[in-house]
């Protein structure tokens, strides 16, 4: 089983490129198989979640190939609108192959995601969205058939809750419908705003993205065009939080700020200096960070619920107490038990966990529950005294691409073996 060494204390210097965007990557990868035609995406990160939705396309009869962190796939013809479990169970968001397979297809076939290690993911918004706009859904013994009869409706969908996925999945659709679509309380991440910009340079005509009332003009067809795909902002979170956990000074390169907006003054309260010029941001912490008050996870442009566990592992050596309130998932503290083995004094209470900044954290033995609480270990460990062991990486391969490869340039020491 791999598992990552690290002796913490090093500082980090130099400058780094911030990968590609995990979250704009999959829907962006989905939507390609709305263009029957070719498209080139650069900037896509290597990471084991776009292995799995190329392993999805590939069963769909699609052509995908990757040179270095280009992919190109060609979805011209596509034999099947089905997804299997075992390619369903490799990662759970590929229920945003839903929307695409009802609007290429007329029909898709999958089982139910279920729940995963953040707590329950219910999908009810996607399916009662597709339901408003004529799909005929069925759930039966843990699969999910969908139909369209005639046409796609157009319609007006006010999500009760402004979730990402179930945006996607509307946009998704919609933009193969007889008509105009309206979307009220859609999900405003920069995620979206991709999306919409790959779709409308393959045809598409969607205005809107970015703020809460996205409208989508349907259209007959689409074709492939070449995108780049957005810098991941949690990528770039994670490193300033190892950046600022270990009193260090790094450039972080192809970083757009307005997409840290949540995150850059909880940096700065920690007392760090950030300076940012043509797509650089640079980083430089001071000897001791000070406490953050509250962090309150919330749908963007709010503080994003993946920042959430990596930013709780800089503050456990802050100087004071941070509270934090996570709003978004049930089960998103998992990580605290293993940071509070390297010596850190967090006590969570439901959705409230407090962190008591302490003078020091010391290396042991723990294990990546989850994506973003794997990242967390990272960064506490290499600010900790002594040798941490993290198992679990394949849960961090999901979402960082060759991490210690990237920390290890920045001078960390850090060994996967
Ligand atoms: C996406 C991101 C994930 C991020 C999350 C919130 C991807 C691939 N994943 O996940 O990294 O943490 O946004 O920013 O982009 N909900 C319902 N019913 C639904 C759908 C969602 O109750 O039909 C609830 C969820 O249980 C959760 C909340 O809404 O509590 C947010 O979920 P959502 O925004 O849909 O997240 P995802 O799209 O799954």
């Amino acid at each position: 089983m791999a598992k990552l060494l690290i002796t913490g204390g090093r500082k980090l210097s130099g400058e780094v490129k911030v990968q590609g965007s995990k979250n704009s990557t999959l829907p962006i990868l989905a939507a390609t198989l709305l263009c029957e035609d070719e498209s080139v995406l650069y900037n896509c990160p290597k990471l084991s979640d776009v292995d799995a939705s190329i392993r999805i396309l590939r069963y769909l009869g699609c052509k995908a190939q990757r040179s270095d962190n280009t992919l190109i796939v060609d979805t011209s013809n596509i034999t099947k609108s089905d997804i299997p479990h075992d390619l369903m169970r490799e990662m759970r968001s590929s229920i945003i192959f839903l929307g695409v397979l009802i609007a290429r297809c007329g029909r898709a076939k999958m089982s139910l995601p279920g729940g995963c290690e953040l707590g329950p993911r219910p999908i009810d918004l996607h399916l009662s969205a597709l339901r408003q706009m004529g799909i005929e859904i069925t759930e039966q013994h843990g699969e999910l058939e969908c139909v369209v009869n005639d046409f796609i409706k157009p319609s007006k969908i006010a999500l009760s809750f402004p979730s990402v996925g179930a945006t996607e999945n509307v946009m998704l659709t919609a933009v193969k419908a007889k008509g105009t679509t309206i979307i009220t309380n859609a999900a405003r991440e920069p995620e979206i705003t991709d999306l919409a910009d790959f779709l409308n340079s393959c045809g598409a005509r969607i205005t809107g993205a970015g703020e809460s009332t996205i409208v989508i003009e349907g259209v007959s067809k689409l074709h492939g065009c070449c995108h780049s795909i957005i810098p991941d902002r949690i990528v770039a979170a994670t490193l300033m939080s190892a950046i600022a956990a270990t009193s260090s000074s790094v450039t972080l390169d192809g970083v757009i700020l307005s997409h840290l907006c949540a995150l850059i003054p909880v940096f700065e309260q920690a007392g760090c200096e950030l300076s940012y010029k043509e797509g650089k941001l640079s980083v430089s912490a001071p000897y001791k960070l000070r406490s953050p008050k509250l962090i309150r996870t919330m749908p963007y442009p709010g503080f994003p619920t993946d920042a959430q566990a990596p930013i709780m592992a800089m503050t456990c050596k802050s100087n004071g107490l941070t509270v934090f309130v996570e709003n978004i998932f049930e089960s998103r503290y998992k990580h605290v038990d293993e940071l509070n083995r390297l010596g850190a004094n967090i006590k969570v209470e439901g959705k409230v966990a407090v962190v008591d900044g302490v003078k020091h954290l010391s290396g042991a033995n723990v294990q990546a529950l989850d994506l973003r609480g794997g990242a967390a270990l990272i960064v506490a460990a290499l600010s900790a005294q002594g040798q941490t062991e993290i198992l679990g990486l394949p849960y961090l391969e999901r979402g960082y691409e060759d991490f210690e490869v990237v920390l290890e340039s920045l001078g960390a020491d850090i060994k996967k073996i």
